[in-house]
């Protein structure tokens, strides 16, 4: 997969742009601040109907906020728009700022360059063995009408196979279970951190605060073991950390231990939280429509003959990945995405000045009316060919478009196929007594404690 390239739009203001109009509700003081806070998905969906861009007060702030499918599409492929705004300001202080995720101009695209490889569709077979083996051990650890927590489960199985097939160590449970408990930790500090902006408050020794010091101080010295125990271990297998510790900057020298370090971070970090949250979406999705859990397993059980599941098989799997589609349609991890401005600029037929910061909600884009048919209703058959086709052009874009698209959409949507034909095979899923499946608004959605027993078919 090559990163895309990024055409240049509009960036001179002609004088006829537009200013975007101010989004109807507005309090004095807040501004929208406390819709946002207080019900962040319907505020964002709600936004379309004042306009294809609006300007939002976040206390004395304003921030424009992008509607339509079409044009977060041309701002995610400017190059007038940088990384950078509310959500990438307080995720610098998890992912560091050396790291590919947070970095921007030519730093940012020779660290693509290098991570790139280990993610292309060619090197995704290589990853085949294990992802089977992790999903075949996911449902073997889990007991016919016991329930089971599907948090802790998903990220368990998000956290080992990123650093089983990326970082090529023996990757024990016990780290697994630091890393999705640090991360849980980091990333609820974090979102909190967004949407209060307290600044010097957080610097207390308040319980929250110091729980998520302690969190993010663990996660870094996790992330030394890895590095100190490749180096250790003296090998260079073809993965990821070995093309990191090889990596050379602009000027031929190897890069120093923060860059490697904070790219293992974000590399690691975002990978887990956001496949975690889509498995847990799917095992809702499956448990909530058992019409699609029977039609996945007679897919897989066509497919396989029977057989494990194998990684050759996810081809041919497509019902399976049209309802993984569409648990990430209507449930995205990546739930709200912001730029920031680096010129006077224009985008549509609006105004947007140098500096600004942007924001715009997959989610809201995903769930619209205006894109889709009967656009709440789970159904996956709305991504057969010949209706994908009336889908307009980025209304669907869970992994973004542009010079900073995920660089692990074919990476993902293999693990993720084989998860749910490995889990869709074995078992029918019954919600638990105590589940709640309400989403969970944070750095990514979730569900807020989804709890399910697995029932053999
Ligand atoms: C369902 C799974 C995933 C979804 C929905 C997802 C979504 C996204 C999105 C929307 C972006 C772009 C952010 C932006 O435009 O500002 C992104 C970037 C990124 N993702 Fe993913 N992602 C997923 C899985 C992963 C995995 C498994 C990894 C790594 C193992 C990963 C690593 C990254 C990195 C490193 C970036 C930053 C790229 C850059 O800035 O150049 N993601 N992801």
């Amino acid at each position: 997969m090559t990163v895309e390239s990024v055409q240049p739009e509009t960036s001179a203001a002609p004088a006829e742009l537009r200013e975007p109009p101010l989004a109807g509700g507005a309090v004095p003081v807040f501004g929208h601040g406390l819709q946002l806070v207080r019900d962040p998905l319907d505020f964002m969906s709600s936004l379309r109907a004042h306009g294809d861009i609006v300007r939002l007060r976040l206390g004395p702030k304003t921030v424009y906020a992008v509607t339509t499918p079409e044009l977060t599409g041309a701002l995610a492929l400017s190059p007038d728009f940088k990384i950078d705004g509310p959500v990438w300001e307080s995720l610098v202080g998890l992912l560091g700022e050396e790291g590919v995720a947070t970095a921007n101009g030519p730093r940012h695209r020779r660290q693509r360059r290098t991570i790139q490889p280990a993610f292309r569709m060619d090197a995704i077979p290589n990853y085949g063995s294990i992802m089977e083996e992790e999903a075949h051990a996911l449902t073997e650890r889990w007991r016919p009408g016991e329930v089971i927590d599907c948090t802790s489960e998903s990220f368990r199985v998000a956290v080992r196979m990123a650093a089983r097939c990326l970082l090529r160590g023996e990757f024990m449970d016990e780290r697994a279970e630091r890393l999705s408990t640090d991360l849980a930790t980091v990333f609820r500090g974090m979102y909190r951190r967004m949407v209060v902006p307290l600044g010097p408050l957080y610097k207390l020794p308040f319980p929250a605060n110091r729980e998520f010091n302690r969190a993010l101080a663990d996660l870094h010295l996790l992330v030394d073991e890895i590095v100190a125990e490749r180096r250790a271990s003296g090998q260079k297998p073809d993965d990821l950390l070995t093309a990191l510790l090889e990596a050379k900057d602009d000027n031929g020298d190897l890069i120093g231990e923060q860059e490697i370090h904070d790219q293992v971070v974000a590399i690691i970090t975002p990978g887990a939280e956001t496949i975690a949250s889509t498995i847990m979406w799917l095992l809702q999705a499956l448990a909530e429509h058992p019409e699609h859990a029977q039609k996945v397993r007679a897919e897989v059980e066509s497919v396989t003959g029977g057989q494990p599941v194998g990684f050759e098989h996810v081809r041919s799997l497509r019902h399976t990945n049209n309802v993984i589609l569409e648990a990430i349609r209507l449930r995205p991890a990546v739930w709200i995405l912001t730029r920031r401005a680096t010129a006077d600029t224009a985008l549509g037929d609006y105004r947007i000045p140098a500096g600004a910061d942007i924001i715009y909600s997959p989610y809201a884009i995903q769930r619209d009316a205006r894109s889709y048919d009967r656009h709440l209703d789970f159904d996956p058959d709305r991504w057969l060919p010949d209706r994908a086709k009336d889908v307009p052009k980025y209304a669907m874009s869970p992994f973004s478009v542009g010079n900073r698209k995920c660089p692990s959409d074919h990476f993902s949507m293999a693990q993720l196929s084989l998860i749910t034909a490995a889990i869709s095979a074995k078992y029918r899923f019954e919600p638990a007594e105590e589940s709640d499946s309400a989403i969970r608004v944070g750095i990514t959605l979730r569900p807020n404690n989804l709890r399910l027993r697995p029932r053999p078919w």
